[in-house]
């Protein structure tokens, strides 16, 4: 049993096999409650015990289950057949279950994309449009990226998705400082091409069930796209708890959608807005990061119960992250790319 991880009540660790897919479930909770809640995604229907579309095997474990609408206590000691939307588990346990998806787990398609539009944000920054013809549109979860083509490019570059799941278009921003040559020519290739090959999803950050809990996201210069992916996410599907988003630039003109961001405020009412702008010559590098953390702490989050989300540099995730646990987040409840492809620095 995992104990003390919520304010004192159960959880117990389920793992789902074969994947390996391991779920915090509160006393109380259905498993299929809590892959839900954890963003892990399994088939099903009806919720309530009748399509046994969620079925699994139980193959460690005590749980209640519900026959003829009473809840009956069973043991993996024989082969047990169970209801994932109906099964409430009573200690830890080992369920096999086929068609489960860890968070942010979707087949990588490759598309050949036409390009809609490019356009200067601001500073160096670039809008790019890609656009997808009807049943070709690939499936993704806000907060993920893709890799861009150019002709012979095997190995391509990655880029955050910068708008929501679901539309007919897909948003890049891309930012092409002139000592930046790869990017000056991506944005070059795009003003002039029709089409481009990309392949999608990636990433592990992102939101792929519904969220259940306060949100804060953080981001560092382009590090905004993954955040307004999951910002338009959330707010459009009338996400209701609170969502922070602090958006780190060095020089104000960086703040390329600083317009946007501040229509979210004044639209919706459980959205904040915090402009973190850090021109300070000497030692930029510290103040910038710092400038994150303390910002974040600075204000009354509840981050026992927050989900964090961080887009930036190995080091200003890092640091956040420290910073963060320390004042009570929960390691579990931080996500960034970063982590995917960076070991945390040594202490
Ligand atoms: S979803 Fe139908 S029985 Fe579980």
């Amino acid at each position: 049993m995992i104990s003390g991880m919520s304010l004192g009540s159960r959880e117990y660790c389920v793992r789902l096999l074969p994947k390996n897919i391991l779920l915090a479930v509160r006393e109380g909770e259905s498993v299929y409650e809590a892959a839900s809640r954890q963003q892990v995604r399994m088939p099903v229907s009806c919720r309530n015990g009748v399509c046994h579309i969620c079925k699994g095997i139980l193959t460690r474990g005590q749980v209640e289950t519900s026959v003829s609408g009473l809840k009956v206590s069973v043991g993996a000691d024989r082969v047990q057949e169970v209801l994932l939307c109906q099964t409430w588990p009573k200690s830890d346990c080992e369920i096999n279950v086929e068609n489960v998806y860890a968070r942010g787990e979707l087949p990588v398609k490759e598309v050949v994309c036409q390009v809609s539009g490019v356009k200067q944000l601001g500073g160096h920054v670039y809008e790019v449009r890609l656009s997808f013809s009807a049943g070709k549109i690939p499936e993704f979860f806000a907060g993920q990226y893709l890799s861009l083509h150019l002709p012979d490019d095997a190995e391509g570059s990655f880029f955050s998705i910068a708008s929501a799941p679901g539309g007919r278009e897909i948003e890049l921003h891309i930012q092409a400082d002139p000592h930046l040559a790869k990017a000056l020519e991506i944005v070059e290739h795009l003003q002039q091409a029709n089409s481009v090959k990309v392949k999608l999803p990636f990433g592990k950050a992102c939101m792929s069930g519904s969220a259940d809990s306060e949100l804060i996201l953080a981001a560092a210069g382009t590090g905004f796209a993954q955040m307004k992916s999951i910002v338009e996410d959330t707010l459009s599907r009338g996400f209701d708890k609170p969502v922070s988003l602090y958006w780190g630039v060095r020089q104000e003109k960086d703040m390329y959608l600083r317009q946007l961001a501040d229509s979210w405020e004044r639209d919706y009412p459980n959205f904040r807005f915090v402009p973190l702008v850090s021109e300070a010559i000497d030692d930029v590098c510290t103040r910038h990061h710092d400038q994150m953390a303390n910002a974040i702490c600075a204000h009354s989050h509840d981050l026992k119960h927050s989900q964090v989300f961080v887009s930036g540099s190995p080091t200003l995730v890092f640091s956040t992250l420290e910073r963060l646990e320390e004042a009570g987040l929960k390691r579990s409840s931080f996500f960034s790319d970063v982590l995917e492809y960076t070991a945390p620095p040594e202490k």
